[in-house]
C-alpha cells in the first residue's frame, strides 16, 4: 500500500520476486565501512550473541539476513555451523568472497549460503532445515525491510510462521529492529548504535511516511565518510568520500510486532525482549529491541 503511494520516491532498486533494496549495490559496497570492522562489532553485542546461543545449547544456527555475512562469520569462528540465506545477490556476494578465501578452514569448507527469501524461505531451503535449527538469526535491523504492500501485514506474518517452521521444537528465534516508536516520534534516527561504527556514519536522514494518518514507512538516507577509514579493507573506494545509499522500511510497533510474534510462535512458547541487547530495566530508551522467542516444546 505505502509503496504504491510514493510512486516519486525511490525505495532502492526493484527486481523482480522479492524486492531487493541492495540491488543496486551502494549498500553493498559500503558496508563493512559503515558497521566498522567485523571483529570490532561491539564486545556486548558478541557477547550477548555467543553467550546466549552457548548457553542454550545451540550449534546449528541459521542466519536468515546474513547480507555479507557479519553475524554468520562472527558465529564461524566461535565454533557454530551456520546456513546463510539472504535475498540480495549483490549482499550475498561478499559473503561468498569470505567463504572462497576462507575455504581451508574446515567451518567456511562446510559452510552453506544459499540464495532464499522470506515468504518462501521454508520451501526454498527445506531439504536443509530437516528437524529445524538450534537458532534462527534475522538481525541488524533487517525484517523492517518487508513492506506492508497490502496493508494488513500478512507478508510479515508470512515470513514469520516461515522462520517458525525452521526453528525445532525448544529452539530460538532471535529477531530485532529499530525502536520505531521513538522514530516516529521524533522524527529522528540515531547514527550511533549497537550494531554500526558511528566513526563513519555522519547522518542518517530520516523521513517518515504516513498513509491515512499511520506511519507506513521509514525511509533513512545514510551518509558515509569514507575518508577517516585507518582500517584495513578491501573495498575499493569511490572518488567521493561521502557515499550515501538510502533504505526504507516498515516502522513496527513495539506492542504490534510483538503480537505478530506471539501469534507465529503460539502462546505456549516463552518470549523476552531487550533493547540493545540489555534487559530493558536496565535500558531507558534503546536504539535497537531484540526478540528473544524459545519455540514450545513438548519437552518442556
Ligand atoms: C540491513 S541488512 C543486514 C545484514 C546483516 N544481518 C547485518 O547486520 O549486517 C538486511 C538484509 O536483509 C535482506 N533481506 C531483506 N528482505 C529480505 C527477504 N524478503 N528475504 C531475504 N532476505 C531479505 C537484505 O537483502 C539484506 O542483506
Amino acid at each position: 500500500m505505502a509503496e504504491n503511494m510514493i510512486a516519486t520516491r525511490s525505495l532502492g532498486v526493484g527486481a523482480e520476486g522479492v524486492k531487493d533494496q541492495y540491488a543496486d549495490g551502494k549498500a553493498a559496497k559500503v558496508w563493512e565501512v559503515f558497521i566498522g570492522d567485523k571483529n570490532s562489532r561491539t564486545q556486548n553485542y558478541k557477547n550477548f550473541l555467543v553467550g546466549l546461543l552457548r548457553d542454550k545449547g545451540c550449534r546449528r544456527i541459521l542466519d536468515v539476513a546474513c547480507g555479507t555475512g557479519i553475524d554468520s562469520i562472527m558465529l564461524l569462528e566461535e565454533g557454530f555451523e551456520v546456513v546463510s540465506v539472504d535475498a540480495s545477490d549483490k549482499m550475498l556476494k561478499y559473503a561468498l568472497k569470505a567463504r572462497w578465501n576462507r575455504r581451508k578452514e574446515a567451518a567456511f569448507d562446510k559452510w552453506i549460503i544459499e540464495e532464499a527469501n522470506w515468504l518462501t524461505l521454508y520451501d526454498d531451503i527445506e531439504d536443509i532445515v530437516g528437524e529445524g535449527f538450534d537458532a534462527v538469526i534475522c538481525l541488524g535491523n533487517s525484517f523492517a525491510h518487508l513492506l506492508d504492500s497490502f496493508g494488513d501485514q500478512r507478508e510479515q506474518k508470512q515470513a514469520l510462521r516461515n522462520f517458525e517452521k525452521c526453528v525445532k521444537p525448544g529452539g530460538f528465534l532471535l529477531i530485532d529492529h529499530r525502536n520505531y516508536d521513538s522514530i516516529i516520534d521524533t522524527g529522528k534516527t540515531a547514527t550511533k548504535c549497537i550494531y554500526y561504527n558511528p566513526k563513519h556514519t555522519t547522518d542518517i536522514r530520516t523521513s517518515v511516511l504516513y498513509v491515512s494518518g499511520r506511519p507506513a514507512l521509514v525511509t533513512l538516507d545514510y551518509l558515509i565518510d569514507l575518508k577517516s577509514d585507518d582500517e584495513k579493507s578491501d573495498i575499493i573506494y569511490p572518488e567521493e568520500c561521502i557515499s550515501e545509499f538510502r533504505l526504507s522500511y516498515y516502522p513496527h510497533r513495539l506492542k504490534v510486532f510483538t503480537e505478530m510474534l506471539e501469534k507465529a510462535f503460539g502462546e505456549n512458547s516463552k518470549y523476552r525482549l531487550y533493547g540493545d541487547f540489555k534487559v530493558l530495566e536496565q535500558i531507558e530508551s534503546p536504539n535497537f529491541y531484540i526478540h528473544v522467542v524459545e519455540k514450545y516444546s513438548t519437552y518442556f
